[in-house]
């Protein structure tokens, strides 16, 4: 069976997007990666509501499909694969995105496979920077320091679909207190972008606070984060100084200091991982791999202490949650399959699942 076309799905949190992905020789080309997303609803609420995001995904779903298959220029006859995010997520944003996939895998008799939400993300960076032609230069073992909303890991590969979590969060993923500190100091939602941007112009002033966070974990020997207590340092620094909200130079100062010690630790962290499993490639992965401060200071930290192991990020309109890297993800996948799983998938509209706490394996 052939893999020409690949449709995607993802609706595991507060994004409908739907891709189509090609897969020949050539490598792999992304036709369509449409995103609805519902951030300026969720808002509203500090956070993403889970039944709201279901309800606005049932409600965007087709038009997405639609799009996506017009952009692509191609009819779901020309299909081969459809791919979903199954997991992990809010179940009823996942179970809208599962049930959608599995109604098409049945009206259109297509092989189904479900897909690992982090997996996708690493994925993301196997299609390069123009959105065409799959990444070659990407050697194994790879150490991918994956980081968004939901997620914190080191995941060490010795090859493509083999992984094994090195390190990972103890309590808040570093998005979450990204998203936490900008709730605290009341700058917006989603607090990453927000964050980030503010620490850049804070930094480019010449007036400076003195805000000091510290840097959980980072003289641990294992590869575990931990960032709720840096989350709780801009509580008490908020707390300290009333004025603070008020102030947006003031703000800015502790964004800026905020943001150094996530990076620093995951930096700090990432090397030491480095230092020991001996990657050809590291890889960054998920929503907050989009900033900037991040992706430079661990590729200065690489040149600098491991010069021999090559970088690479993904296209920052992969970073955030799409489908072209579920599609990505499923082209791997598939290729790996054996006949009779492939035939198996031709029932994966009878069987797939979603699940919140899906593992990565
Ligand atoms: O991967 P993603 O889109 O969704 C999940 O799978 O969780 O990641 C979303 C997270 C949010 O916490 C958001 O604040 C964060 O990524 N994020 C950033 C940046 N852009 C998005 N964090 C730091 N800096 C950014 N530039
Ligand atoms: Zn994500």
């Amino acid at each position: 069976m052939s893999t020409e076309h690949i449709l995607a799905i993802e609706t595991s949190c507060d994004e409908t997007a739907i891709a189509v992905l090609r897969k020949n020789e050539a490598g792999l080309t992304v036709l369509s990666n449409e995103i609805s997303s519902q951030v300026k609803l969720h808002a509203a609420w500090g956070g993403v509501v889970p039944n709201l995001a279901a309800r606005e995904h049932v409600k965007n779903i087709r038009k997405i499909l639609e799009l996506s298959l017009a952009k692509a220029r191609i009819g779901k006859e020309e299909l081969d694969l459809i791919a979903v995010t199954n997991g992990p997520g809010l179940i009823p944003a996942l179970m809208v995105g599962v049930n959608f996939a599995r109604t098409l895998a049945y009206l259109w008799e297509k092989p189904l496979i479900g897909i690992h939400h982090i997996e996708g993300h690493i994925y993301a960076n196997f299609i390069n920077e123009n959105l065409a032609d799959f990444s070659a230069d990407i050697a194994f073992p790879v150490l991918c320091l994956v980081v968004s909303g939901g997620h914190t890991q080191l995941v060490h590969m010795e090859d493509h679909l083999r992984y094994e979590i090195v390190g990972q969060t103890l309590d808040d993923a570093v998005g979450e207190a990204f998203d936490k500190a900008a709730r605290i100091l009341g700058i917006g939602y989603p607090g990453g972008p927000i964050v980030s941007e503010l620490a850049a112009k804070y930094a480019a002033t010449t007036n400076k606070h003195s805000v000091s966070f510290p840097r959980p974990m980072l003289n641990k020997k294992n590869f575990d984060f931990s960032f709720s207590g840096l989350k709780t340092a801009v509580l008490y620094e908020a707390k300290k100084n009333p004025g603070l909200l008020e102030d947006q130079e003031y703000a800015a100062a502790v964004c800026h200091e905020f943001q150094q010690a996530a990076v620093d630790v995951l930096v700090a962290k990432t090397l030491k991982a480095a230092e020991k499993y001996r990657p050809k490639t590291v890889l960054l992965a998920g929503g907050v791999s989009a900033n900037r401060k991040l992706r430079a200071q661990l590729g200065d930290a690489l040149k600098k202490d491991l010069p021999g192991v090559s970088y690479a990020v993904p296209d920052l309109a992969l970073t955030g949650d799409n489908a072209a890297m579920i599609a990505a993800a499923a082209a791997f996948r598939w290729e790996k399959m054996t006949d009779a799983q492939k035939k198996k998938a031709l029932e994966g509209w009878q069987t797939l699942g979603a699940d919140a706490n899906l593992r990565l394996e």
